[in-house]
């Protein structure tokens, strides 16, 4: 896939390490154009550094690899408000959450998904990769315990072919994809990772705080809205 990346930090290296290993084509870019020359040569093979605009040109895939903070200013960079990223799978990382406290920056009942949905018309939304440390991607998987497992990346989205988009580049870095559902679930992912920062800064261990459930059948809905 050509896949373009906005963001030169710890995500973008991360992701980009793993995807370039896949054999994508990687194009790179931030507010720093050293950065980016800089990541792009430490993620070798095709990888190459180039401007925001350029990086969303054409892609398969762009993911936003910034702050939250820089959100709306990488957006304007590439002119998202006038369709540039239109039809593109646009994979939202991002963590609008309080530091070392995980409560929620966007106002009651919005996602920063939606937000960018709204920055970004035409964009294929799908939130992704926000509740895993970057070190996932590319630590070696530990001897035991139950990180062992694969990492199951839930995604959401409104577009059938970016969630199959997204679902292979998590994928390819060593995930299972679990769709959750359409894009307005993107609020409910957004608080998971606000609990999971939440107690991890309280000092829990998170994951004890997930009970051990038994995985069940999907089950469908029915036309009164109850489900089988
Ligand atoms: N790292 C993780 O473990 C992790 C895990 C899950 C999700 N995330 C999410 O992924 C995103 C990136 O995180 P990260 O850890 O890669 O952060 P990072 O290492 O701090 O890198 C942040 C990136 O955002 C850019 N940025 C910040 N403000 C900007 C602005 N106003 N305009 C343009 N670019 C701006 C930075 O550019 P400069 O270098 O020029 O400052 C840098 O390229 C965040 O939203 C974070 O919540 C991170």
């Amino acid at each position: 896939m050509r896949i373009g990346i906005l963001g030169t930090g710890a995500l973008a290296e991360a992701l980009g390490t793993g995807w370039a290993r896949a054999g994508h084509e990687l194009v790179v870019g931030g507010r720093s154009r050293a950065k980016a020359e800089a990541l792009a040569g430490r993620l070798g093979g095709a990888t190459r550094a180039a401007d925001p605009r350029e990086v969303v040109d054409g892609r398969d895939a762009v993911l936003l690899a910034v702050l939250w903070s820089g959100v709306a200013d990488v957006l304007s960079d590439v002119d998202a408000a006038a369709g540039t990223l239109a039809g593109t799978t646009l994979i939202d990382p991002t963590n609008a959450v309080e530091h070392g406290v995980g409560v929620l920056l966007t106002e009651p009942g919005r996602s920063a998904a939606g937000q960018i949905a709204a920055w970004a018309p035409g964009a294929h939304v799908v939130k992704a990769f926000h509740l895993f440390p970057a070190e996932r991607w590319t630590a070696p998987p530990p001897a035991s315990g139950h990180d062992t497992a694969d990492a199951t990346v839930v995604i959401c989205g409104d577009d059938a072919g970016a969630l199959r988009i997204a679902g292979e580049l998590i994928r390819d870095v060593g995930g299972t994809p679990a769709v959750l559902g359409p894009l307005d679930r993107a609020r409910q992912l957004e608080e998971a990772a606000g609990f999971v920062i939440g107690l991890a800064f309280a000092g829990f261990d998170p994951n004890s705080a997930i009970p051990r459930v038994p995985t069940l059948p999907p089950q469908s809905p029915s036309p009164d809205g109850s489900t089988a």
